[in-house]
């Protein structure tokens, strides 16, 4: 005999439904009996629904044993699909019969524990109808992103994530013992794409990447997911053009596909629908100016920190683009501008509403002897950068690239508070648990 079949929840909303028997399955979100009626709310991947069972339907053994079935216990159910106004979609399935798959044990997550305790319970947490949005958001965007680079004719790479140098610069990677020798965490895959693009042209990869800054901020984790696009043939203009293309046409898709989990999220759709190409974009030396004029005590040469960018975007619905950052503040690929010598041809892109930093885009320089002179004075030893100046030797072309901080993106579009409410199992540097 085969399996009986199973409706998803989502078939009990559909127009045609009102009085057709479905089967489903699923988990108990929540649920109470009075009078020898039990009422459950159901959950499956498309959609909750309320379900009620009366003793004389189900029978005395069906009855009680559903009557104990605990939150996130696990069902099926036959019935009947009714309307019901007091029902949350108006909709709800009288069931003829009840089956326990697995009653559970009493759920252990509820409301207003305290957040280290949600977080020692995460893999259970993540059950919570916030977290569900939250990943389905996450996989669209995703998706989004990949259809987008598809459209672009850019070929999706796999570039290793073990290193035997640190690409950024040291100060933040994490070593471990690589059979005897130092082995790194990869920080960034931009090298690697490098490379790739000479036979390529177009490429990008989605990887983690590891960052092992001890900063315990709402926006920083040790592990994030880091999407990175390398682009043969481009200068700073075609560069911050695609970016902003990239992330309007994104954006525009997770609010098509996912408006209830927007809503739930506190991300009203039409707000992302409105983000529109092209972004303002200032040079640093503009922002500094604002910032010292708004009374930050910044002059040319300081870093723009959480509570700079914060300041230059906080009223704003768009993202805004800050180009020619001054050299010594940024990473020793990037490309020192013609114009001002000072400068690099680069912009970080700060997301709306002072959610602050989530692009980091740049020219890579082409030239070795600079290359070598600004990883000289980072104390750098440029000896194991010998393969990436190769790249500077065979085909020499001008070329730029960006990372995305997939969470970051996230953080600003779903309104969250802390980044690591939009990964599962957020790794920072008071926990790598569960
Ligand atoms: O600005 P970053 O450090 O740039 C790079 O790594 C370049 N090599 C990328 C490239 O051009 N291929 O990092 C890029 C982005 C940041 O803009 C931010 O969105 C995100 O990565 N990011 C983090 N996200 C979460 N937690 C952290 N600790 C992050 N550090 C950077
Ligand atoms: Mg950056």
């Amino acid at each position: 005999m085969s399996a009986p079949a199973f409706d998803p929840v989502a078939r009990v909303f559909e127009p045609d439904a009102l009085g057709r028997s479905v089967r489903l399955r699923g988990w108990v979100l929540r649920s109470r009996s009075s009078g020898g009626i039990l009422f459950l709310v159901l959950r499956d991947r498309t959609g909750i629904v309320q379900v009620t069972g009366k003793r004389d339907v189900l029978g005395d053994a069906a009855f009680d044993a559903a009557e104990h079935v605990q939150v996130e216990g696990a069902v099926t159910v036959e019935g009947t699909v009714a309307e019901d106004r007091r029902a949350p979609d108006g909709r709800e399935v009288r069931a003829s019969a009840i089956g326990v798959v697995h009653a559970g044990d009493p759920f252990p997550i509820w409301t207003d524990q305290t957040e280290e305790f949600r977080l020692d319970q995460r893999h259970l947490v993540i059950r919570s109808q916030e977290h569900v949005a939250t990943f389905r958001v996450k996989a669209e965007y995703l998706r989004a992103c990949r259809e987008f680079l598809d459209r672009e004719e850019v070929l999706e790479m796999t570039p290793p994530v073990i290193s035997g140098n640190a690409a950024e610069g040291g100060a933040e990677a994490f070593q471990f013992d690589y059979f005897g020798r130092p082995g790194f965490l990869s920080q960034t895959a931009q090298l690697y794409l490098e490379a790739l693009l000479f036979p390529h042209e177009r490429v990008y990869a989605l990887t983690p990447s590891f960052r092992a800054e001890k900063s315990r901020t709402p926006r920083h984790l040790t592990e994030y997911l880091h999407l990175e696009v390398e682009l043969a043939w481009c200068d700073l203009a075609g560069l911050l053009d695609f970016t902003e293309r990239m992330i309007a046409d994104t954006v525009h898709a997770v609010a098509e596909r996912r408006p209830k989990e927007l809503e739930l999220l506190g991300r009203p759709p039409r707000e992302l629908a409105a983000i529109a190409a092209p972004f303002p974009r200032i040079r640093y030396a503009e922002a500094i100016d604002r910032l010292a004029a708004q009374g930050f005590p910044v002059r040319w040469g300081s870093d723009l920190g959480a509570a700079e960018e914060r300041a230059l975007t906080v009223e704003s619905r768009v993202p805004l683009f800050v180009t020619h950052y001054p050299r010594e503040l940024k990473a020793f690929y990037m490309t020192q501008s013609r114009d001002d010598p000072r400068t690099v041809e680069a912009a970080d892109l700060l997301a709306p509403e002072g959610y602050g930093e989530m692009v980091g885009a740049s020219c890579r320089e082409t030239d070795i002897d600079r290359l070598k002179e600004r990883l000289t004075q980072l104390g750098v030893d440029s000896a194991g950068y010998e393969w990436y100046f190769d790249l500077r030797r065979h085909g020499n072309v001008p070329h730029a690239g960006f990372g995305l901080g997939i969470e970051r993106v996230l953080r600003w579009m779903l309104r969250r508070e802390h980044i690591r409410e939009t990964t599962p199992f957020p790794r920072t540097p008071s926990r790598h648990t569960p």
